[in-house]
């Protein structure tokens, strides 16, 4: 027999049946409760709220436990490649060598944007930031491709703009930096690899030879598997609930992208580099940060530290702090801020008041410091971030779609005025 829970309100019980994951996860379902009762449920930040149940990505906060369809993130991390994991998420399974090979190429086909886009870009100031500008530019593709504006047509046609939004994306982040140091773009070379073909149109300049370093293509390529989906975040649910009106993936992802931008979430990456910086500017005490950390009283966190689900260790700090040990490694890379970096660490594992609140190094933490080593510029830490986080974006959206989910809409608690006589304004 399924199991049930009970809700008494007002002396009357309600039964609500429970819904099982496939991990045991478990679930009451309140959907039915509001026809029945005028009552709701309130809470905010959804912090113990599930929004849908999902086949994509299973994570346990409790255990350090993050999977993309069953795999675990340290086995893809490890033996698999960015395009292979995006392929996962996106379609359910690993591919075949023939899956790989025709994804491939028809990611490869699609990488050259409009030129029309670079009189976009060419509207930009050069201080914009690349976030806004990629946001942007992934909007633009509604334009460019109107027929992707109606996700209700072929699965054909669906696949279409997800194939091009990948093949794109790199060029947009890509020319977004471009503009930023007002640099002419670079178009993107088949040849290559993803992220290679990245690198390439990032730091080539015009009259230069480029050729990416292996070292630093396959370290960014294992940054962006391990940043490939982490099921229903800010920027996922953002994405899902756009695309949940019947927006276009593309109208979808752009929203995505802004959502992922504030510091809380993708944009942590930066802060935790910016933090570090003026931690060593101010003479490396990090006890004094800690301190202020901890003060009630100062709006300054711990950037890089906490997280909504985990709360023992995140399974991709672990990776990446080990990969920043062998990128720093294998390029010769000296960096101060790796030292105080390490010094937080364990002060914060240490201390009373991150170990009562179960507050470990997340993702973020370490990111930086690689992408820094890879010649990454600071401003492009979270569009690196969008990058990794796209094939996920992607299968949310789809999964959303499949699954015939409706529109998102939550409800509220009204805590305004109640009805009040409307007074003129005197107007003499
Ligand atoms: N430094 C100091 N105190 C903290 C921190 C921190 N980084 N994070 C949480 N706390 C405290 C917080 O003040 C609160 O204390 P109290 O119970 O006394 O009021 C308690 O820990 C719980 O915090 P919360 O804000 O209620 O937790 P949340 O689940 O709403 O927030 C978070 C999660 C990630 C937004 C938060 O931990 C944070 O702001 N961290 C710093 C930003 C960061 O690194 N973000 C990247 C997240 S990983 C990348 C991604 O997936 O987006």
């Amino acid at each position: 027999m399924s199991k049930t829970a009970e809700l008494k309100i007002d002396g009357k019980t309600y039964t609500l049946p429970i819904i099982e994951g496939s991990e045991n996860e478990q679930a009451f379902d309140v959907s039915k409760l509001r026809g029945d009762t005028s009552v709701i449920t309130l809470d905010p930040g959804f912090k113990n709220t599930g929004s849908t149940k999902s086949a994509i990505t299973f994570l346990d906060g409790e255990k350090g436990i993050l999977r993309y369809r069953g795999y675990s993130i340290e086995e893809l991390a490890e033996k698999s490649s960015f395009i292979e994991v995006a392929y996962l998420l996106i379609y359910g399974n690993l591919p075949n060598p023939e899956e790989l090979q025709a994804f491939q190429n028809d990611i490869k086909y699609h990488t050259l944007v409009h030129e029309d886009i670079k009189k976009i870009l060419e509207g930009f100031p050069s201080n914009a930031h690349p976030m806004g500008v990629l946001s942007s530019l992934v909007t633009s593709l509604t334009a460019f491709y109107p027929e992707s504006l109606d996700p209700n047509r072929s699965s054909e046609a669906v696949n279409m703009s997800i194939i091009r939004i990948i093949a794109k994306m790199p060029t947009f982040a890509a020319w977004a930096y471009k503009n930023e140091v007002g640099h002419p773009v670079n178009y993107p070379d088949n040849k290559l690899d993803y992220c290679s073909n990245f690198l390439k149109m990032m730091f080539a300049l015009p009259a230069a030879d480029y050729d990416a370093d292996p070292v630093i293509a396959n370290a960014l390529d294992k940054l962006l598997i391990l940043h490939a989906d982490h099921e229903q975040n800010c920027s996922t649910s953002t994405v899902r609930i756009v695309g949940s009106s019947q927006a276009s993936l593309y109208a979808s992802i752009s929203a995505g992208i802004n959502a992922l931008w504030g510091p809380l979430h993708g944009g942590a990456n930066s802060a935790v580099i910016e933090m570090l910086e003026n931690i060593k500017k101010d003479g490396g005490d990090t006890k004094k940060w800690m301190a202020k950390a901890k003060d009630k009283e100062d709006p300054f966190r711990l950037m890089g530290f906490g997280h909504r689900v985990y709360k023992n260790f995140d399974p991709r700090a672990k990776i990446i702090k080990k990969a920043a040990d062998e990128v720093l490694d294998k390029l010769g890379v000296k960096d101060p801020v790796l030292d105080i970096a390490k010094g937080l660490e364990y002060e914060a594992l240490n201390d009373e008041y991150f170990v009562e609140r179960k507050l470990y190094p997340n993702v973020d933490f370490y990111s930086g410091i690689i992408y820094r080593a890879l010649g990454i510029p600071v401003d492009m830490f979270t569009v690196m971030f969008a990058l990794g986080r796209l094939p996920g974006w992607i299968a949310q959206w789809k999964e959303m779609r499949e699954n015939r989910e409706p529109i998102g809409r939550p409800r509220q608690i009204y805590v305004g005025e109640n009805v009040r006589p409307y007074t003129p304004v005197d107007k003499r």
